[in-house]
Protein backbone atom coordinates (compact mmCIF):
# COMPACT_ATOMS: atom_id res chain seq x y z
CA UNK A 1 0.00 0.00 0.00
CA UNK A 2 1.18 3.63 -0.99
CA UNK A 3 -0.36 5.31 1.30
CA UNK A 4 -1.80 4.51 4.66
CA UNK A 5 -3.60 6.65 7.04
CA UNK A 6 -2.91 7.00 11.11
CA UNK A 7 -5.19 8.46 13.16
CA UNK A 8 -3.75 7.72 16.60
CA UNK A 9 -3.34 11.43 17.03
CA UNK A 10 -7.06 12.33 16.11
CA UNK A 11 -8.50 9.05 18.45
CA UNK A 12 -8.26 11.39 21.53
CA UNK A 13 -10.41 13.68 20.69
CA UNK A 14 -13.43 11.31 19.32
CA UNK A 15 -15.40 8.49 21.05
CA UNK A 16 -15.34 4.75 19.97
CA UNK A 17 -19.19 4.94 19.51
CA UNK A 18 -18.26 7.85 17.16
CA UNK A 19 -16.25 5.61 14.87
CA UNK A 20 -19.15 2.62 14.56
CA UNK A 21 -21.60 5.51 13.81
CA UNK A 22 -19.57 6.54 10.91
CA UNK A 23 -19.49 2.90 9.05
CA UNK A 24 -23.41 3.05 9.14
CA UNK A 25 -22.87 6.34 7.03
CA UNK A 26 -19.83 5.65 5.37
CA UNK A 27 -22.11 2.67 4.00
CA UNK A 28 -24.78 4.65 2.84
CA UNK A 29 -22.46 7.07 1.18
CA UNK A 30 -20.45 4.23 -0.54
CA UNK A 31 -23.37 3.35 -2.01
CA UNK A 32 -24.30 6.26 -3.84
CA UNK A 33 -21.75 6.18 -4.77
CA UNK A 34 -21.04 2.70 -6.53
CA UNK A 35 -24.92 2.68 -7.64
CA UNK A 36 -24.21 6.12 -9.14
CA UNK A 37 -27.88 6.97 -7.78
CA UNK A 38 -26.36 10.74 -5.52
CA UNK A 39 -26.46 14.07 -7.02
CA UNK A 40 -23.92 14.87 -9.46
CA UNK A 41 -23.94 11.39 -10.64
CA UNK A 42 -23.59 12.58 -14.16
CA UNK A 43 -19.63 13.60 -13.04
CA UNK A 44 -18.24 10.38 -11.75
CA UNK A 45 -16.12 9.10 -15.10
CA UNK A 46 -12.99 9.89 -12.92
CA UNK A 47 -13.88 6.57 -10.47
CA UNK A 48 -12.99 4.51 -13.12
CA UNK A 49 -10.28 6.58 -15.47
CA UNK A 50 -7.34 4.76 -14.22
CA UNK A 51 -8.80 2.15 -16.15
CA UNK A 52 -11.13 2.87 -18.62
CA UNK A 53 -9.42 5.87 -20.39
CA UNK A 54 -9.00 6.52 -23.86
CA UNK A 55 -6.34 4.21 -25.35
CA UNK A 56 -5.54 6.04 -28.91
CA UNK A 57 -5.80 9.81 -27.10
CA UNK A 58 -3.23 8.08 -23.96
CA UNK A 59 -0.81 7.52 -27.17
CA UNK A 60 -1.22 11.21 -28.85
CA UNK A 61 -0.33 12.49 -24.88
CA UNK A 62 2.97 10.60 -25.58
CA UNK A 63 3.50 11.65 -29.01
CA UNK A 64 2.52 15.11 -28.49
CA UNK A 65 4.65 15.74 -25.38
CA UNK A 66 7.84 14.10 -27.23
CA UNK A 67 6.55 16.70 -30.18
CA UNK A 68 6.54 19.73 -27.76
CA UNK A 69 9.97 18.76 -25.64
CA UNK A 70 11.52 18.57 -29.21
CA UNK A 71 10.20 21.88 -30.43
CA UNK A 72 9.94 24.17 -27.77
CA UNK A 73 12.39 26.25 -24.39
CA UNK A 74 9.10 27.35 -22.93
CA UNK A 75 5.82 25.28 -22.68
CA UNK A 76 2.99 27.85 -21.35
CA UNK A 77 -0.12 25.51 -19.78
CA UNK A 78 -3.15 28.07 -19.98
CA UNK A 79 -6.25 27.44 -17.67
CA UNK A 80 -7.19 27.96 -14.14
CA UNK A 81 -9.08 25.52 -11.13
CA UNK A 82 -9.28 22.60 -12.21
CA UNK A 83 -8.11 23.59 -15.35
CA UNK A 84 -4.39 23.62 -14.08
CA UNK A 85 -4.05 22.79 -10.57
CA UNK A 86 -3.54 19.11 -10.75
CA UNK A 87 -0.57 19.23 -13.70
CA UNK A 88 1.11 21.93 -11.58
CA UNK A 89 0.96 19.87 -8.24
CA UNK A 90 2.29 16.43 -10.11
CA UNK A 91 4.92 18.69 -11.64
CA UNK A 92 6.47 20.75 -8.89
CA UNK A 93 6.05 17.14 -6.67
CA UNK A 94 7.92 14.99 -8.67
CA UNK A 95 10.38 16.78 -10.07
CA UNK A 96 10.55 20.37 -8.14
CA UNK A 97 8.90 23.66 -7.75
CA UNK A 98 12.32 24.91 -8.83
CA UNK A 99 11.98 22.70 -12.02
CA UNK A 100 12.15 25.93 -14.17
CA UNK A 101 15.66 26.62 -12.64
CA UNK A 102 16.99 23.46 -12.64
CA UNK A 103 19.27 21.55 -14.97
CA UNK A 104 17.13 19.20 -17.82
CA UNK A 105 16.11 19.07 -21.21
CA UNK A 106 12.58 19.40 -20.92
CA UNK A 107 11.06 22.42 -21.70
CA UNK A 108 10.57 25.19 -18.92
CA UNK A 109 6.95 25.05 -17.81
CA UNK A 110 4.84 28.21 -16.61
CA UNK A 111 1.40 28.85 -16.07
CA UNK A 112 -0.62 31.21 -17.20
CA UNK A 113 -4.48 32.12 -17.63
CA UNK A 114 -4.73 31.59 -14.10
CA UNK A 115 -4.91 35.27 -12.53
CA UNK A 116 -5.89 38.96 -14.62
CA UNK A 117 -2.54 40.19 -13.81
CA UNK A 118 -1.04 42.41 -16.24
CA UNK A 119 2.04 42.33 -15.12
CA UNK A 120 1.93 38.44 -14.72
CA UNK A 121 1.46 38.00 -18.33
CA UNK A 122 4.15 40.88 -19.38
CA UNK A 123 6.52 38.75 -17.32
CA UNK A 124 5.22 36.17 -19.13
CA UNK A 125 5.74 37.35 -22.70
CA UNK A 126 9.12 38.36 -21.78
CA UNK A 127 10.49 35.33 -20.58
CA UNK A 128 8.76 33.95 -23.57
CA UNK A 129 11.06 36.48 -26.12
CA UNK A 130 13.53 35.12 -28.18
CA UNK A 131 13.10 31.59 -27.35
CA UNK A 132 11.14 28.98 -29.07
CA UNK A 133 7.48 28.59 -27.21
CA UNK A 134 4.38 26.21 -27.43
CA UNK A 135 1.48 26.42 -25.49
CA UNK A 136 -1.58 24.17 -24.02
CA UNK A 137 -5.19 26.20 -23.62
CA UNK A 138 -7.08 23.78 -21.48
CA UNK A 139 -10.32 25.03 -20.85
CA UNK A 140 -13.13 22.11 -20.56
CA UNK A 141 -16.18 24.74 -21.04
CA UNK A 142 -13.75 26.87 -23.20
CA UNK A 143 -15.56 30.44 -22.37
CA UNK A 144 -13.96 31.10 -18.80
CA UNK A 145 -12.20 34.73 -18.94
CA UNK A 146 -9.04 34.08 -17.16
CA UNK A 147 -7.54 31.55 -19.72
CA UNK A 148 -9.64 32.85 -22.72
CA UNK A 149 -7.81 36.29 -22.24
CA UNK A 150 -4.71 34.61 -22.10
CA UNK A 151 -5.15 32.48 -25.18
CA UNK A 152 -5.82 35.35 -27.16
CA UNK A 153 -2.87 37.18 -26.28
CA UNK A 154 -0.37 33.90 -26.57
CA UNK A 155 -2.17 33.15 -29.96
CA UNK A 156 -1.41 36.40 -30.90
CA UNK A 157 2.09 36.04 -29.46
CA UNK A 158 2.60 32.76 -31.59
CA UNK A 159 1.28 33.58 -34.43
CA UNK A 160 3.63 36.86 -34.80
CA UNK A 161 6.54 35.00 -34.14
CA UNK A 162 5.88 31.78 -36.15
CA UNK A 163 2.82 32.75 -38.81
CA UNK A 164 -0.53 31.19 -38.47
CA UNK A 165 0.75 27.76 -40.23
CA UNK A 166 3.69 27.71 -37.82
CA UNK A 167 1.60 28.20 -34.68
CA UNK A 168 -0.41 25.76 -35.61
CA UNK A 169 2.10 23.16 -34.81
CA UNK A 170 2.69 24.55 -31.25
CA UNK A 171 -0.95 25.01 -30.04
CA UNK A 172 -2.26 22.13 -28.32
CA UNK A 173 -5.97 22.15 -27.05
CA UNK A 174 -7.75 20.23 -24.22
CA UNK A 175 -11.27 21.14 -23.93
CA UNK A 176 -14.75 19.59 -23.88
CA UNK A 177 -15.27 16.68 -26.35
CA UNK A 178 -17.71 18.52 -28.68
CA UNK A 179 -19.90 21.25 -27.60
CA UNK A 180 -18.09 23.96 -26.48
CA UNK A 181 -16.80 26.97 -28.27
CA UNK A 182 -13.04 26.21 -27.96
CA UNK A 183 -13.32 22.82 -29.94
CA UNK A 184 -15.04 24.41 -32.63
CA UNK A 185 -12.36 26.78 -33.31
CA UNK A 186 -9.66 24.57 -32.26
CA UNK A 187 -10.74 22.35 -35.48
CA UNK A 188 -11.17 24.99 -37.77
CA UNK A 189 -7.86 26.31 -36.84
CA UNK A 190 -6.31 22.60 -37.05
CA UNK A 191 -4.98 22.32 -33.71
CA UNK A 192 -4.48 19.09 -32.14
CA UNK A 193 -6.83 18.58 -29.54
CA UNK A 194 -7.51 16.46 -26.35
CA UNK A 195 -10.54 15.84 -24.40
CA UNK A 196 -12.02 16.87 -20.75
CA UNK A 197 -14.13 14.11 -21.14
CA UNK A 198 -17.69 14.70 -20.31
CA UNK A 199 -18.53 13.06 -17.06
CA UNK A 200 -15.18 14.01 -15.31
CA UNK A 201 -15.32 17.79 -13.71
CA UNK A 202 -12.35 20.29 -13.96
CA UNK A 203 -11.23 19.54 -10.07
CA UNK A 204 -11.34 15.58 -10.68
CA UNK A 205 -9.47 15.84 -14.14
CA UNK A 206 -5.80 15.89 -13.18
CA UNK A 207 -5.40 11.97 -14.84
CA UNK A 208 -6.82 13.09 -18.13
CA UNK A 209 -5.70 14.84 -20.67
CA UNK A 210 -5.85 17.93 -18.96
CA UNK A 211 -3.27 16.71 -16.35
CA UNK A 212 -1.42 14.49 -18.49
CA UNK A 213 -0.21 16.46 -21.69
CA UNK A 214 1.72 19.04 -19.15
CA UNK A 215 2.92 16.45 -16.64
CA UNK A 216 4.03 14.37 -19.66
CA UNK A 217 6.35 17.35 -20.95
CA UNK A 218 8.08 17.03 -18.08
CA UNK A 219 9.45 14.28 -18.39
CA UNK A 220 7.12 12.68 -15.31
CA UNK A 221 6.82 8.75 -16.73
CA UNK A 222 2.38 8.75 -16.95
CA UNK A 223 2.21 5.42 -17.16
CA UNK A 224 3.54 5.13 -13.35
CA UNK A 225 1.59 7.68 -12.36
CA UNK A 226 -1.57 5.67 -13.82
CA UNK A 227 -0.62 2.54 -12.39
CA UNK A 228 -0.54 4.33 -8.61
CA UNK A 229 -4.06 4.98 -9.65
CA UNK A 230 -5.29 2.21 -10.97
CA UNK A 231 -3.74 0.06 -7.49
CA UNK A 232 -5.76 3.25 -5.40
CA UNK A 233 -9.19 1.95 -7.60
CA UNK A 234 -8.58 -1.31 -6.98
CA UNK A 235 -7.35 -1.12 -3.09
CA UNK A 236 -9.97 1.12 -2.19
CA UNK A 237 -13.11 -0.60 -2.93
CA UNK A 238 -14.45 -1.80 0.10
CA UNK A 239 -16.13 0.37 2.83
CA UNK A 240 -15.02 -0.90 5.69
CA UNK A 241 -13.07 1.90 7.11
CA UNK A 242 -11.06 -0.80 9.39
CA UNK A 243 -9.68 -1.97 5.82
CA UNK A 244 -9.95 1.51 4.12
CA UNK A 245 -8.13 4.09 5.10
CA UNK A 246 -9.64 6.70 2.03
CA UNK A 247 -13.28 5.90 3.52
CA UNK A 248 -11.47 6.05 6.88
CA UNK A 249 -10.26 9.84 6.24
CA UNK A 250 -13.43 10.71 4.97
CA UNK A 251 -15.11 9.38 7.88
CA UNK A 252 -12.69 11.22 10.39
CA UNK A 253 -12.85 14.54 9.05
CA UNK A 254 -16.21 14.50 9.14
CA UNK A 255 -16.83 13.43 12.46
CA UNK A 256 -14.26 15.86 13.66
CA UNK A 257 -16.02 18.67 11.71
CA UNK A 258 -19.56 17.61 13.72
CA UNK A 259 -17.26 18.54 17.18
CA UNK A 260 -16.82 21.78 15.73
CA UNK A 261 -13.22 21.35 14.18
CA UNK A 262 -14.64 22.77 11.12
CA UNK A 263 -11.23 23.89 9.60
CA UNK A 264 -8.70 21.45 8.04
CA UNK A 265 -5.12 22.35 7.67
CA UNK A 266 -2.97 20.03 5.27
CA UNK A 267 0.28 20.36 6.43
CA UNK A 268 3.13 19.31 4.51
CA UNK A 269 7.09 18.94 5.38
CA UNK A 270 8.28 19.89 2.00
CA UNK A 271 7.95 22.91 -0.66
CA UNK A 272 7.21 20.38 -2.90
CA UNK A 273 3.92 19.58 -1.25
CA UNK A 274 2.90 23.36 -1.58
CA UNK A 275 1.10 22.93 -4.87
CA UNK A 276 -0.29 19.84 -3.93
CA UNK A 277 -1.98 20.96 -1.08
CA UNK A 278 -3.08 24.14 -3.65
CA UNK A 279 -4.77 21.08 -5.21
CA UNK A 280 -6.50 19.59 -3.10
CA UNK A 281 -7.75 22.62 -1.57
CA UNK A 282 -9.81 23.30 -4.83
CA UNK A 283 -10.97 19.63 -4.60
CA UNK A 284 -12.55 19.61 -0.98
CA UNK A 285 -13.31 23.53 -1.09
CA UNK A 286 -15.23 23.76 -4.52
CA UNK A 287 -16.88 20.09 -3.46
CA UNK A 288 -18.02 20.53 -0.05
CA UNK A 289 -18.74 24.43 0.15
CA UNK A 290 -21.81 25.19 -0.43
CA UNK A 291 -25.60 24.94 1.29
CA UNK A 292 -24.09 26.84 4.28
CA UNK A 293 -21.85 23.57 4.80
CA UNK A 294 -18.75 22.57 4.28
CA UNK A 295 -15.17 22.38 6.00
CA UNK A 296 -12.73 25.02 5.32
CA UNK A 297 -9.45 23.18 3.40
CA UNK A 298 -6.49 25.26 4.78
CA UNK A 299 -2.92 24.39 3.87
CA UNK A 300 0.26 24.91 5.02
CA UNK A 301 4.58 24.42 4.54
CA UNK A 302 6.08 23.46 7.55
CA UNK A 303 8.80 24.47 8.76
CA UNK A 304 8.47 27.44 7.26
CA UNK A 305 4.77 28.26 8.40
CA UNK A 306 5.68 27.66 11.87
CA UNK A 307 7.39 30.87 12.04
CA UNK A 308 4.19 32.67 10.52
CA UNK A 309 1.19 30.32 10.98
CA UNK A 310 2.49 28.00 13.65
CA UNK A 311 1.60 30.45 16.87
CA UNK A 312 -2.29 30.52 15.44
CA UNK A 313 -2.43 26.71 15.05
CA UNK A 314 -1.01 26.38 18.30
CA UNK A 315 -3.29 28.83 20.45
CA UNK A 316 -5.65 30.42 18.48
CA UNK A 317 -9.49 29.45 18.44
CA UNK A 318 -9.63 25.74 18.49
CA UNK A 319 -11.63 24.60 15.56
CA UNK A 320 -8.90 23.66 13.78
CA UNK A 321 -7.41 19.96 13.00
CA UNK A 322 -4.65 19.37 10.59
CA UNK A 323 -3.57 16.52 7.88
CA UNK A 324 -0.17 16.45 7.47
CA UNK A 325 0.69 14.52 4.43
CA UNK A 326 4.29 12.64 5.32
CA UNK A 327 6.74 11.35 2.06
CA UNK A 328 8.65 8.44 4.46
CA UNK A 329 11.23 7.58 1.73
CA UNK A 330 12.38 11.21 0.43
CA UNK A 331 15.18 9.97 -2.10
CA UNK A 332 17.97 12.42 -1.33
CA UNK A 333 20.06 12.97 1.87
CA UNK A 334 22.03 15.81 3.15
CA UNK A 335 24.31 16.28 6.06
CA UNK A 336 24.76 18.72 7.96
CA UNK A 337 28.28 20.07 8.35
CA UNK A 338 31.08 19.94 11.65
CA UNK A 339 31.55 23.75 12.51
CA UNK A 340 34.75 23.78 14.84
CA UNK A 341 33.91 26.67 16.11
CA UNK A 342 29.84 25.50 16.78
CA UNK A 343 29.04 29.46 16.70
CA UNK A 344 25.37 28.38 16.54
CA UNK A 345 25.71 25.44 18.93
CA UNK A 346 24.47 23.08 16.70
CA UNK A 347 26.74 20.72 16.53
CA UNK A 348 24.70 18.22 17.97
CA UNK A 349 23.39 18.02 14.62
CA UNK A 350 26.53 17.31 12.54
CA UNK A 351 27.05 14.83 10.57
CA UNK A 352 22.69 14.20 10.65
CA UNK A 353 20.84 14.12 7.40
CA UNK A 354 18.61 17.13 7.07
CA UNK A 355 15.56 14.55 6.34
CA UNK A 356 16.10 13.17 10.21
CA UNK A 357 16.18 16.89 10.96
CA UNK A 358 12.86 17.13 9.03
CA UNK A 359 11.07 14.35 10.68
CA UNK A 360 11.93 15.23 14.08
CA UNK A 361 10.56 19.19 13.31
CA UNK A 362 7.63 16.90 12.09
CA UNK A 363 7.26 14.80 15.58
CA UNK A 364 7.71 17.47 17.57
CA UNK A 365 5.41 19.78 15.66
CA UNK A 366 2.60 17.04 15.86
CA UNK A 367 3.13 16.54 19.66
CA UNK A 368 2.71 19.89 20.80
CA UNK A 369 -0.13 20.85 18.48
CA UNK A 370 -2.32 17.47 19.54
CA UNK A 371 -1.46 19.04 23.41
CA UNK A 372 -2.76 22.35 22.04
CA UNK A 373 -6.20 20.87 21.26
CA UNK A 374 -5.31 20.01 17.55
CA UNK A 375 -6.25 16.90 16.00
CA UNK A 376 -3.85 15.57 13.89
CA UNK A 377 -4.53 12.85 11.09
CA UNK A 378 -1.05 11.48 9.06
CA UNK A 379 -1.48 10.18 5.27
CA UNK A 380 1.92 8.46 5.33
CA UNK A 381 3.01 8.27 1.20
CA UNK A 382 5.63 5.85 0.72
CA UNK A 383 8.00 7.84 -1.27
CA UNK A 384 8.16 10.54 -3.71
CA UNK A 385 7.66 8.21 -6.84
CA UNK A 386 4.45 8.75 -9.89
CA UNK A 387 3.43 5.55 -8.62
CA UNK A 388 2.45 6.64 -5.04
CA UNK A 389 1.40 10.12 -6.30
CA UNK A 390 -0.70 8.84 -8.55
CA UNK A 391 -2.65 6.66 -5.69
CA UNK A 392 -2.74 9.39 -3.32
CA UNK A 393 -4.33 11.78 -5.81
CA UNK A 394 -7.13 9.03 -6.18
CA UNK A 395 -7.05 8.46 -2.46
CA UNK A 396 -7.85 12.10 -2.21
CA UNK A 397 -10.58 12.43 -5.10
CA UNK A 398 -12.19 8.97 -3.44
CA UNK A 399 -12.40 10.60 -0.40
CA UNK A 400 -13.72 13.29 -1.42
CA UNK A 401 -16.47 12.30 -3.29
CA UNK A 402 -17.37 9.69 -0.20
CA UNK A 403 -16.88 13.13 2.67
CA UNK A 404 -19.26 15.32 0.33
CA UNK A 405 -21.89 12.47 0.73
CA UNK A 406 -21.39 12.05 4.13
CA UNK A 407 -22.11 15.82 4.96
CA UNK A 408 -24.87 16.00 2.73
CA UNK A 409 -24.07 17.86 -0.53
CA UNK A 410 -23.64 17.32 -4.14
CA UNK A 411 -19.76 17.19 -4.89
CA UNK A 412 -19.35 17.66 -8.53
CA UNK A 413 -21.13 21.31 -8.62
CA UNK A 414 -19.98 24.65 -8.16
CA UNK A 415 -22.84 26.73 -8.46
CA UNK A 416 -21.31 29.55 -5.73
CA UNK A 417 -18.14 29.89 -8.61
CA UNK A 418 -20.91 32.25 -11.01
CA UNK A 419 -21.50 35.30 -8.47
CA UNK A 420 -18.16 36.64 -8.99
CA UNK A 421 -18.20 36.20 -12.60
CA UNK A 422 -21.75 37.77 -13.39
CA UNK A 423 -21.11 40.55 -11.18
CA UNK A 424 -17.40 41.02 -13.55
CA UNK A 425 -19.15 40.81 -16.56
CA UNK A 426 -22.00 43.07 -15.85
CA UNK A 427 -19.14 45.92 -14.73
CA UNK A 428 -16.98 45.31 -17.70
CA UNK A 429 -20.18 45.62 -19.55
CA UNK A 430 -20.91 41.95 -20.96
CA UNK A 431 -24.11 42.62 -23.62
CA UNK A 432 -26.84 41.15 -21.44
CA UNK A 433 -26.09 42.22 -18.02
CA UNK A 434 -27.26 45.67 -18.39
CA UNK A 435 -29.05 45.83 -15.60
CA UNK A 436 -27.40 44.49 -13.23
CA UNK A 437 -24.59 47.04 -14.15
CA UNK A 438 -27.26 49.62 -13.05
CA UNK A 439 -27.34 47.80 -9.79
CA UNK A 440 -23.92 47.34 -8.96
CA UNK A 441 -22.33 51.06 -10.28
CA UNK A 442 -25.21 52.71 -7.86
CA UNK A 443 -23.67 50.14 -5.09
CA UNK A 444 -20.26 51.88 -6.01
CA UNK A 445 -21.43 55.09 -6.32
CA UNK A 446 -22.92 54.69 -2.17
CA UNK A 447 -19.38 53.30 -1.29
CA UNK A 448 -17.82 56.94 -2.38
O1 LIG B 1 -13.23 22.25 -10.94
C1 LIG B 1 -13.83 22.95 -11.71
O2 LIG B 1 -14.83 22.57 -12.35
C2 LIG B 1 -13.37 24.37 -11.96
O3 LIG B 1 -12.31 24.70 -11.14
C3 LIG B 1 -12.92 24.53 -13.39
O4 LIG B 1 -11.89 23.62 -13.65
C4 LIG B 1 -12.44 25.96 -13.65
O5 LIG B 1 -13.44 26.87 -13.32
C5 LIG B 1 -12.06 26.13 -15.11
O6 LIG B 1 -13.13 25.84 -15.95
P1 LIG B 1 -12.90 25.55 -17.49
O7 LIG B 1 -12.06 24.33 -17.61
O8 LIG B 1 -14.28 25.34 -18.06
O9 LIG B 1 -12.21 26.76 -18.08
Amino acid sequence: MSVRLIDTYAKPFLSEKEYEYMQAQLNAAHTTLQERSGAGNAFLGWVDLPRDYDKEEYARIKKAAAKIQKSCDVFIVIGIGGSYLGARAVVEFLKSPLYNNLKKDTPDIYFSGCNISASNMQELLAICEGRDVCINVISKSGTTTEPAVAFRIFREFLEKKYGTEGARERIFVTTDRARGTLKGFADAMGYETFVVPDDVGGRFSVLSAVGLLPIAVSGVEIDELMAGATAAREALAEPDLTKNDCYKYAALRNALSRRGKTTEILVGYEPYLQMLTEWWKQLYGESEGKDGKGIFPASVIFSTDLHSLGQYIQDGVRNLFETVVWVKESGTKQPIPHDPQNIDGLNFLSGKDLNYVNEMAKQGTLFAHVDGGVPNLVIELEDRSPRSLGYLLYFFEKACAISGYLLGVNPFDQPGVEAYKKNMFALLGKPGYEEQKNALEARISAQK
